[in-house]
C-alpha cells in the first residue's frame, strides 16, 4: 500500500474519493449507468409492429451484456438536438454504440446522434471529465467515419464476414489499454478459437486509418480476415481518449439465439466475449456522473420499455426494446 494515495475527484455538485495505486485509478463509481444509443427501427420489425410505428429500437442483447458486467442501462433516443445528448451525458457514465443495419446518411438518425455524443465525449474529456465510449460492429465503423469527418465518401471498405473468427493480435497488443490486463486464459481463447462473432459487410482497414491520417490517434489491437482474405481491424482504441471498439459482436454469445446464424455459444466463447463489457463497464466506473436521485434514475432507465420477445416473430434479435411509437399517420 505504500504507493497508495487518495485523490478527490469533483464532478459537478459532489466529490468522491478515487484511489490511485501504482499509477492506476481504481473504480470510483460502484453504481455505473451506461447509455446505449438506439437506432432507426428495422424494416423487418416495422412490418411486425405497423400500428405502433416505432421510431427506434435497441436489441436487448446489448442491454443484458452491459447489465451482466454490473451496470444499469439508459436508452438514448435518436433525432434529438444536441442539448438532449449533452444533458443526458452529464448523468450517465459512458455510451455504447451498438451494431445494427442503418445508413449513416439518414438525417436525425443513429449517425447524427452518435456524432453529437462523440463530440461531447471529447469535450468532457478535454476538461478532465473521463467519459468512455464503446462501439460494436456498425458502431465500430461509425467512430472511424466520425473521426474521418462525415462526407460524401464514407471512410470504410467493403467486406464480407458472417462467421466466427479468432483474433489475430497486433504484436504490441499487450501494452494496449483494452488488453493489458486481460487474463491470459481469455487471450488464449481469443487467439486460438473461433469465438468472435462477425456479421458485417463493411470493415475498417489499416489503409482507412492511413488515408485520413488517423494512425496517431487510433491504435488497432487485433485483426481478422474476411471471406475474401481481406485483413480487417477487429479491435482498436483511441490512444488518448477512453474510446474503444470491436468489429465483432461480444454480446451475441450469451444473448442471441437465432438458430441459422451459428453463433459461437461454447462456454469458452461466453467466457472470452464477456471480457469486453467487463472492461468497458470498468472504464465507466471511473466516471462519477449521476442522476439527481433515484426517482430521476427510474424515469430514464430502460425498464420503462420492457424487452419484447422478437425472436419468436422471426427477427435475428431474440429480444428488443422499442421507443417512441408514432402511430399510423393517416391521409
Ligand atoms: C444513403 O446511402 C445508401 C447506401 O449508399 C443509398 O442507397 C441511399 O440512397 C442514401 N440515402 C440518402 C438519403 O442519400
Ligand atoms: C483527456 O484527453 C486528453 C487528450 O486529449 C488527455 O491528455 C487527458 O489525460 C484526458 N483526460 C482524462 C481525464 O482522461
Ligand atoms: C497528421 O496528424 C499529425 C498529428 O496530429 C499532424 O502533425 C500532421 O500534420 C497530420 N498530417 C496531415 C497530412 O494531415
Ligand atoms: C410512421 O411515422 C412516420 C413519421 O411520423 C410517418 O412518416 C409514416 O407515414 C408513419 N407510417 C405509417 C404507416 O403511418
Amino acid at each position: 500500500m505504500k504507493h497508495c494515495l487518495f485523490l478527490a475527484i469533483c464532478a459537478f455538485v459532489q466529490c468522491k474519493a478515487a484511489v490511485i495505486t501504482d499509477g492506476k485509478i481504481i473504480e470510483v463509481n460502484e453504481r455505473p449507468i451506461v447509455g446505449i444509443l438506439s437506432q432507426e427501427q428495422s424494416f423487418y420489425l416495422h412490418g411486425k409492429f405497423p400500428e405502433e410505428n416505432y421510431t427506434s429500437y435497441i436489441a436487448s442483447s446489448y442491454v443484458k451484456d452491459v447489465e451482466k458486467s454490473g451496470a444499469r442501462v439508459v436508452p438514448i433516443l435518436i433525432g434529438k438536438d444536441r442539448s438532449y445528448y449533452k444533458e443526458l451525458m452529464k448523468k450517465i457514465n459512458g455510451v455504447l454504440f451498438p451494431g445494427g443495419a442503418t445508413f449513416f446518411n439518414q438525417s436525425d438518425g443513429y449517425a447524427d446522434a452518435a456524432q453529437h455524443i462523440y463530440e461531447i465525449a471529447q469535450e468532457l474529456n478535454d476538461t478532465g471529465d473521463y467519459f468512455p465510449i464503446f462501439g460494436t460492429c456498425l458502431g465500430f465503423q461509425l467512430i472511424i467515419i466520425l473521426a474521418s469527418g462525415r462526407g460524401k465518401v464514407e471512410n470504410r471498405a467493403d467486406c464480407y464476414s458472417y462467421t466466427n473468427l479468432l483474433l489475430i493480435f497486433s504484436s504490441d497488443f499487450r501494452s494496449s489499454k483494452l488488453f493489458k490486463d486481460a487474463p491470459e486464459d481469455v487471450v488464449q481463447i481469443l487467439a486460438n478459437e473461433d469465438v468472435t462473432i462477425n456479421v458485417h459487410r463493411y470493415c475498417i482497414l489499416d489503409s482507412n486509418l492511413e488515408a485520413y491520417n488517423l494512425t496517431v490517434d487510433w491504435r488497432p489491437t487485433s485483426y481478422g480476415y474476411d471471406d475474401n482474405a481481406i485483413k480487417f481491424i477487429a479491435t482498436y482504441e483511441h490512444t488518448r481518449y477512453p474510446f474503444y471498439a470491436a468489429q465483432f459482436h461480444p454480446e451475441k454469445s450469451s444473448f442471441e439465439w437465432k438458430l441459422n446464424k451459428n453463433y459461437a455459444h461454447s462456454m469458452n466463447a461466453v467466457k472470452a466475449n464477456r471480457y469486453f463489457m467487463d472492461f468497458f463497464v470498468a472504464e465507466c466506473r471511473r466516471s462519477t456522473h449521476e442522476f439527481a436521485d433515484a426517482a430521476e434514475e427510474n424515469d430514464y432507465l430502460i425498464y420503462n420499455s420492457p424487452a419484447v420477445f422478437t425472436g419468436v416473430l422471426g427477427s435475428a434479435h431474440h429480444q428488443c426494446h422499442f421507443f417512441e411509437p408514432r402511430g399510423v399517420v393517416s391521409g
